[in-house]
């Protein structure tokens, strides 16, 4: 079994082929940050176009590198939601079209489900688990019983962090994407200059909330003349805030673990995915509260924690291994969602 996976829900414009037995025989990634840098943000517009401009190209590359033509794949996978509605179409119309020709099934994939399945390729990682989903529009902890079968217990009342760290790179004039780029100069920052709150700290249940820290950096930054922010200010606030978000993310799935320990026996592992899971801080601050609870840890490669075509690819084979798809129950008619779920509700048990 061999899929070819498109990704097109945001800014990367990507493509995977892998087959059943996990292994990826390629995973061809072209970000657009540069053509949206002077915006300062992705302009959804521009994403759309610019997908549909390269993917032809990029499912050309990862076939040649995959070394595959058509009559090799069982099946062709596209992000169909949650995203930006333009780039959704750009890639499951693709996607829909080459099945059409080639006389494939077509399987239309939620992005998160890619993130959140992801972990079973890389490492193996058997249900039930705990899952912490941060990424740039999402911050959720949900327990994954199945392929198709997700609890949420957990998710943010206002902003995702993957947002926050965006907009806080913004308001320093570090540019886009903002997350790695806050990682790099919190590097060189002393992360006890300045208190930040930790939203949520020790309250019960495990959502989220990011705004009031949001908030406060840009009070910080604010108290500064303007213009004169010094390289040391911008790699202590980066640091502070750093610490802050990691804090309050350890406090929450803190909980999460224990609410899983008394309703989820079966669940001895937590596992984080999306573009946020890259984060070294948070990785290292995670691994050191699950040896303290006594659970399993797993982060997937940083490659394969942000946006890719391998966890579409690989969704979809999950999704083959559950149900017999063939083109006569295929997704052909399926239309792209801007905003698709997991789990409608919070639910504890
Ligand atoms: O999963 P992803 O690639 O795309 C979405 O589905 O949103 O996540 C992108 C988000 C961006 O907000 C980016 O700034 C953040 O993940 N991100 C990071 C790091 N790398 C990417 N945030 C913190 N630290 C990082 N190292
Ligand atoms: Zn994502």
């Amino acid at each position: 079994m061999l899929v070819l996976g498109i990704e097109t829900s945001c800014d990367e414009t990507a493509v995977a082929v892998v087959n059943k037995n996990r292994k990826i025989l390629s995973n061809v990634i072209l970000t657009q940050i540069q053509e949206h840098k002077p915006y300062g943000g992705i302009v959804p517009e521009l994403a759309a176009r610019a997908h549909l401009k390269q993917l032809h190209f990029i499912i050309d590359e990862a076939m040649k590198k995959a070394r595959i033509n058509f009559t090799d794949i069982t099946a062709i996978a596209a992000t169909a939601g949650p995203g930006l509605i333009g780039g959704l179409l750009v890639g499951v119309t693709m996607a829909k079209a080459m099945a059409s020709v080639h006389e494939k099934p077509f399987l239309a994939i939620n992005h998160l489900a890619g993130h959140a399945l992801i972990p079973r390729l890389t490492d193996r990682v058997k249900f039930p688990y705990l899952l912490l989903l941060t990424s740039g529009g999402h911050c959720q902890l949900l327990v994954v019983e199945g392929a198709d079968s997700f609890n949420r217990i957990g998710t943010t009342k206002d902003d995702a962090l993957g947002e926050v760290f965006d907009k806080v790179a913004k308001m320093l004039g570090l540019g886009i994407p903002g997350g790695p780029v806050v990682q790099k100069c919190a590097e060189a920052g002393n992360s006890s200059r300045f208190l930040l709150p930790r939203p949520m700290l020790g309250r019960t249940g495990c959502d989220f909330s990011f705004s009031g820290l949001k908030t406060a950096v840009r009070f910080l930054i604010e108290k500064f003349p303007a213009n004169r922010l010094t390289s040391e200010d911008i790699a202590d606030i980066c640091a502070s805030f750093q610490l802050a978000a990691t804090e309050a993310v350890v406090d929450r799935t803190g909980h999460a673990i224990d609410i899983c320990k008394k309703n989820y026996p079966r669940i001895n592992r937590l596992v984080i995915s999306g573009g946020v899971a890259a984060n070294t801080k948070l990785r290292r601050c995670l691994k050191t509260l699950t040896a303290a609870k006594d659970f399993q840890f797993t982060a997937p490669p940083i490659d394969l924690c942000t946006d890719n075509a391998v966890m579409i690819a690989w969704a979809a084979l999950e999704k083959l291994n559950k149900e017999q798809i063939n083109n006569k129950n295929d997704d052909m008619s399926f239309k792209p969602r801007p905003r698709w779920p997991l789990s409608q509700k919070n639910q504890l048990i």
